[in-house]
């Protein structure tokens, strides 16, 4: 019902937490992974253990911001005479300048910790790299679904995109920028039989986060960790795995209706006010 086998899949990414648990639960399944990152040791050492899988991968050095290296990577496909079923956009983050130290600017709020003090460079890099780090790589390997008349997309969101994260404008931004470029190119493609989804975590658990979440030493919850899974209904944080399951529904026959949405995989977070 949820077959991937066979299906050549684009993940950019790939070598990330999210990333390498979708590209992995695929390949498990008998997809061929194309696993685009910027740190090729990464890449390779992650990929290594995919190839006991039985499906030949390929893994390439791509940044997503420039379109030179993804046309290298399209060009490279084509010569190869490999052609692309999906795309996976999970490239994604922050740069550390581009969110406020303080959630408030108060009389007595240093301004360099508020708004007025985020980096410039910073803040474009993380809302280019939410945005246009997705719509380059559609841009370039959607062509070629145009062409073939088949095609299936789908973009990592955020929560910030429903509401903004406070402290994070530009990512938030970015990320509210792709959920309505996911809608304007499902409306736009509709007529090629290729859909365009997206799916928006909650908060992940994730060996990069873990230090924000967890006291080091204790082990218990930081007041950030508290005040998160005080918003979250289900009372826990999510893993990579509850994403795996929304990426084979979204890329199956059984969501064949459905383009244009942002899914939420988030205990609840979105919907919850808490009043
Ligand atoms: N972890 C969470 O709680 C969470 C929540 C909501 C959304 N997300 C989104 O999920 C995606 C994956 O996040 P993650 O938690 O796995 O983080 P991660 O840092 O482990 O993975 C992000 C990957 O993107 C790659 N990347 C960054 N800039 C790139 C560029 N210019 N070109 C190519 N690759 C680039 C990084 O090298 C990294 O491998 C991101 O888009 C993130 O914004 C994560």
């Amino acid at each position: 019902m949820f077959s991937v086998k066979n299906r050549t899949i684009i993940v950019t990414g790939a070598s990330g937490v999210i990333g390498f648990a979708i590209s992995e639960a695929l390949a498990k399944k008998g997809a061929r992974i194309i696993a685009l990152g910027r740190n090729k040791e990464k890449l390779n050492k992650s990929f290594e253990q995919l190839a006991s899988f039985g499906t030949e991968h390929l893994q390439m050095v791509c940044d997503v911001l420039d379109v030179h290296s993804l046309q290298e990577v399209a060009q490279h496909l084509d010569k190869k005479k490999i052609t692309i079923d999906a795309l996976i956009n999970v490239a994604g983050g922050a740069a550390p300048g581009a969110s406020a130290r303080s959630e408030f600017l108060f009389a007595e709020t240093p301004l360099e910790d508020s708004f007025f003090g985020l980096d410039l460079n910073d803040f474009r890099y993380t809302t280019d790299l939410n945005f246009l780090g997705s719509v380059y790589p559609i841009k370039i390997f959607g062509e070629s679904m145009a062409k073939q008349k088949s095609g299936n997309i789908i973009n990592i969101s955020s929560m910030g995109a429903i509401q903004p994260l406070s402290k994070s404008p530009a990512y938030s931004a970015g990320k509210a920028a792709i959920t309505n470029f996911t809608q304007w190119l499902a409306v736009h493609l509709s007529k090629s039989n290729i859909r365009v989804n997206a799916i928006a975590p909650g908060f992940i658990l994730t060996e990069q986060n873990r230090f924000l979440l967890f006291d080091e030493k204790s082990g218990n919850l930081t007041p950030r960790g508290q005040r998160i899974l005080s918003h979250t209904p289900q009372g826990k944080l999510g893993d990579p795995d509850d994403l795996v399951s929304t990426v084979f529904w979204l890329l199956s026959e059984k969501s064949s209706f459905i383009t244009g949405i942002t899914v939420p995989v988030d205990g609840g977070f979105s919907a919850y006010n808490g009043i």
